[in-house]
């Protein structure tokens, strides 16, 4: 029995401080050490917010020594060791004295220390700020992790001139990647892509506009993330520059990070704290605001890799993916380079047989901006394809405003925007594997194959007249066994669902509709009729749209644009089920709604009530943000309108005709374009050469919620209260904002007036939306928000004291 007793005390004294002392407020002994296992204990704050140790990667047997939430589901790490790189199993982490906090593999070789520290540790201390802290007896800090930031930033943690974010390599490998937030000693805070190997820096994408030249006074400093959760610039002369825009959600009750992500875009996020089963992380704003366009560099490679093409998705993330004819020099990394399939070979051309052997896919508003070679101006659309195919340098051509500009490989930069108002003419090899019409990718790429078919009417136009005519026959015969099934199936990359439509002959709808009798509507883009379809035994109804005004020869686009709304599903849009492309005939058949437009609704004899008003406004909202930021195909609806915005059974607002827009453009380019849209309702940017953007349905929103709220139309005659009558329905509500008499907009809707605080943040909401230069507008995602009150909403600014530049 005695010589069991040191035993006892050798556990009592080791294992003591190491298991209870460690967990419950925060502080670590020197000495003390965690073992990279399945099992490993982690150093938790006193709050248990934040915990220190080895969080364990997919790959079982690699940990990485990391700072992350312990709370939450998610887990998310805010910082980690040893650059990101990671370490096997029986790794160990210890506290020493005198080198601060040691990093060793199982064999004992040291891999990573805080820096040599010559002072003594007494303890290390893992801060509910999420700071890890190494102190000496004295309570001097020596280390602390904020000092030494990986991609991330918490409240309370600054940034000093020179200090730098990293990017991760991809979600899930921390180690650095290719872009990069610095703060610059000419006080700018910016964001640039680097060389991999040598670090060797691009030139910026982002910045932060907070240097000066002259006054060193004046110059940036310091990036502050304070407790509030603001992330700031401070000028030495203690000025603040924001980034983070007004923010509803305390730091009290949410957990709130700045990140520097692996696809090179900065987002400040927040997260509820006492997390619920399906609380995630919200992104509050993010810059720059579209990493696609917004890189251009002469060297390195943009968002996405070498002769990628970068697409912005919901969140204003860039999605890669490889044209046809490529594919990804790693299948694991969609962000990464595309290798060609075929290297375009001289002689062929010498032998003029060029014709034969390449062809070009068409790919709409897609742009190399930096990889040309040679460019031809004046130039027509046909030039621009032909200069290509006959040229053996020549990997892609780009026609935009009678220029052409020709291009070699590698492409960089490729970015594909609606405002870019471009074609590209893509040379391929024809009989490649990966060519299209039939694109094998390595990986399954679902985008891929809606994309095929839109080729697949492009390359009609690119190649030489018997291919065109094969291609014809196949196509036909392709559609005629579509049709014939009734079917299309459609992959859908958002989610595993398919879309099915239905594909109906003239004859059927002509029967449906009992031959086009009973019309519900008319407008812009033809007459609706009311009909009914059978479907499994029962009747349906439905509302056949009559397409007119359809440019000819467009089959391609119409069966694409019919694609792309097929592919919606939201429950604020008025669903598409099938369409008839028959000839001439193009039409396209919905769902039926009972309870007809908002506009007679709203204008009709009886006032609807406030709170079905205000649950019809955001779901309006709720829907076009949905069409802009969260569908596969971004879709500017160009029309909207309370005679545009259908009510269900339930009162549910149903956005329709969205996704038409299109179709009925002669031309891609601005210039040539009819102004779209009902007066009243358009933004001005339609009548100034100005880009056409998601900005424009943000305006029409705007005036559309103004009427919701005040149930008056926003051209006519208003009367108003003393006999005075305003035209226009947003001058009068900047006229009342101005006068501090937003109430009069109301008149005497008691019900408006007693939910007094959500009306004005509907007004303001609406004010901001019909803002002159479309920038200052918000996008759909931030009206959701403000509508919501997730986001609070300052003062709008008058609109007519911006003057449009540009
Ligand atoms: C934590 O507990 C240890 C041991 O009980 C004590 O020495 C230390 O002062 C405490 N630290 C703090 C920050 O309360
Ligand atoms: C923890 O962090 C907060 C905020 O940065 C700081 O005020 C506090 O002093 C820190 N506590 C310790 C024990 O270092
Ligand atoms: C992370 O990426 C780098 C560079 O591509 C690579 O060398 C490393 O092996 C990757 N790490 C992991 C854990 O996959
Ligand atoms: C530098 O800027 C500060 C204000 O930020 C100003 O007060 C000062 O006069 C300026 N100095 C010079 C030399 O322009
Ligand atoms: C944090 O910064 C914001 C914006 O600069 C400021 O309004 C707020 O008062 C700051 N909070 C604290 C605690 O200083």
């Amino acid at each position: 029995m005695a010589c069991a007793l040191p035993h006892i005390l050798f556990f009592l004294l080791f294992l003591q401080p190491l298991s209870t002392v460690a967990q419950t407020n925060g502080t670590v002994a020197t000495g003390a050490s965690i073992t990279a296992t399945d099992k490993a204990i982690p150093w938790l704050s006193p709050s248990e917010d934040f915990a220190f140790g080895f969080k364990q990667l997919q790959d079982k047997d690699l940990f990485v020594l990391s700072i992350w939430y312990y709370k939450i589901p998610d887990q998310t790490i805010v910082w980690y060791a040893n650059p990101g790189v990671p370490v096997p199993r029986g790794s160990k982490v210890v506290i020493t004295a005198n080198r601060g906090l040691l990093l060793s593999d199982p064999q004992g070789g040291e891999l990573w220390n805080s820096e040599t520290i010559l002072n003594d540790v007494t303890h290390g201390f893992m801060n509910d700020s999420g700071n890890f802290v190494l102190v000496r007896s004295d309570s001097v800090t020596l280390w602390e992790s904020f000092k030494y930031p990986t991609d991330t930033m918490l409240p309370t943690q600054i940034m000093e001139s020179g200090g730098v974010l990293f990017s991760r390599q991809t979600e899930t490998n921390f180690s650095r990647g290719r872009f990069q937030l610095r703060l610059l000693g000419d006080g700018n805070l910016v964001l640039n892509t680097r060389e991999l190997a040598t670090g060797f820096t691009y030139d910026a994408y982002y910045w932060s506009n907070t240097y000066d030249a002259d006054n060193t006074s004046n110059r940036g400093y310091q990036v502050i993330f304070n407790e509030t959760g603001y992330l700031f610039v401070l000028r030495r002369n203690n000025r603040r520059v924001d980034l983070t825009p007004k923010l509803a959600v305390p730091t009290s009750d949410y957990y709130h990070r700045v990140t520097l992500d692996f696809d090179g875009v900065l987002n400040q996020y927040y997260h509820p704290k006492t997390a619920t089963g399906n609380s995630k992380w919200t992104a509050l704003w993010s810059q720059p605001d579209n990493i696609c366009v917004d890189i251009v560099g002469k060297e390195g490679i943009g968002a996405c890799g070498f002769n990628s093409i970068c697409t912005l998705n919901d969140n204003g993330r860039p999605e890669c993916s490889c044209p046809e004819g490529f594919s990804l020099v790693d299948p694991n990394d969609k962000y990464g380079s595309c290798k060609p399939s075929f290297t375009p070979s001289c002689e062929e051309y010498d032998r003029g047989s060029a014709e034969d052997v390449y062809g070009l896919v068409e790919l709409i508003d897609t742009d190399w901006p930096l990889s040309d070679y040679e460019q031809l101006r004046p130039s027509s659309e046909d030039m621009c394809r032909k200069t290509c195919l006959q040229d053996c340098f020549c990997a892609v051509s780009i026609f935009r405003d009678n220029a052409c500009w020709k291009k070699k490989l590698p492409l960089s930069n490729g970015r594909k925007d609606a405002n870019l108002n471009s074609k590209a003419f893509m040379k391929y090899r024809k009989g490649d594997p990966l060519s299209p019409p039939t694109p094998q990718s390595p990986v399954p790429d679902t985008k891929k194959n809606d994309r095929s078919l839109i080729l697949v009417g492009s390359v009609l136009l690119g190649s030489s007249l018997f291919v065109n005519f094969v291609l014809v026959c196949v196509i036909g015969l392709g559609f005629f066994l579509i049709c014939h099934k009734k079917i299309i199936k459609i992959p859908n990359s958002d989610s595993a669902a398919e879309t099915n439509l239905r594909c109906f002959t003239y004859t059927e709808l002509v029967e449906a509709t009992g031959g086009f009798k009973e019309e519900l509507g008319r407008g812009a883009f033809g007459i609706v009729y009311k009909g009914v379809i059978q479907t499994s035994g029962s009747g349906n109804a439905v509302a056949v749209k009559k397409l007119d005004g359809m440019v000819q020869n467009r089959e391609k686009e119409f069966r694409t644009e019919v694609l792309v709304i097929g592919r919606t599903h939201h429950k604020n849009l008025v669903r598409l089920i099938g369409f008839c492309d028959e000839g001439e005939h193009r039409m396209l058949v919905y769902e039926f709604l009972s309870n007809g437009t908002l506009a007679s609704f709203l204008f009709g004899d009886m006032k609807p009530s406030w709170s079905q008003r205000s649950q019809i406004a955001l779901g309006i909202a709720r829907g076009l943000l949905y069409l802009h930021e969260e569908c596969s195909t971004q879709i500017i609806h160009c029309d909207i309108k309370p005679q545009n915005i259908l009510l269900d059974d339930c009162y549910t607002a149903r956005i329709a005709d969205f996704g038409l827009a299109k179709l009925l453009l002669i031309n891609q380019s601005q210039t040539d374009t009819g102004i779209r849209g009902t007066k009243g309702y358009v933004a001005p940017e339609w009548f100034r050469s100005r880009p056409i953007t998601a900005k424009v349905d943000v305006y029409s929103y705007g005036v559309l919620l103004l009427e919701i709220i005040s149930c008056r139309k926003s051209v006519g005659y208003l009367e108003i209260n003393c006999g005075e009558e305003k035209a226009i329905l947003t001058d009068w509500a900047f006229d009342c904002f101005l006068k501090g008499r937003l109430v009069d907009l109301v008149g005497d809707d008691t019900e408006a007036l007693n939910d007094w605080n959500k009306v004005e943040r509907f007004l303001m909401v609406g004010l901001w939306c019909i803002q002159e230069d479309p920038s200052l507008r918000p996008s759909m995602r931030k009206v959701t928000q403000m509508l919501e009150g997730v986001v609070e909403v300052d003062g709008p600014p008058c609109p007519s004291q911006f003057s449009f530049t540009g």
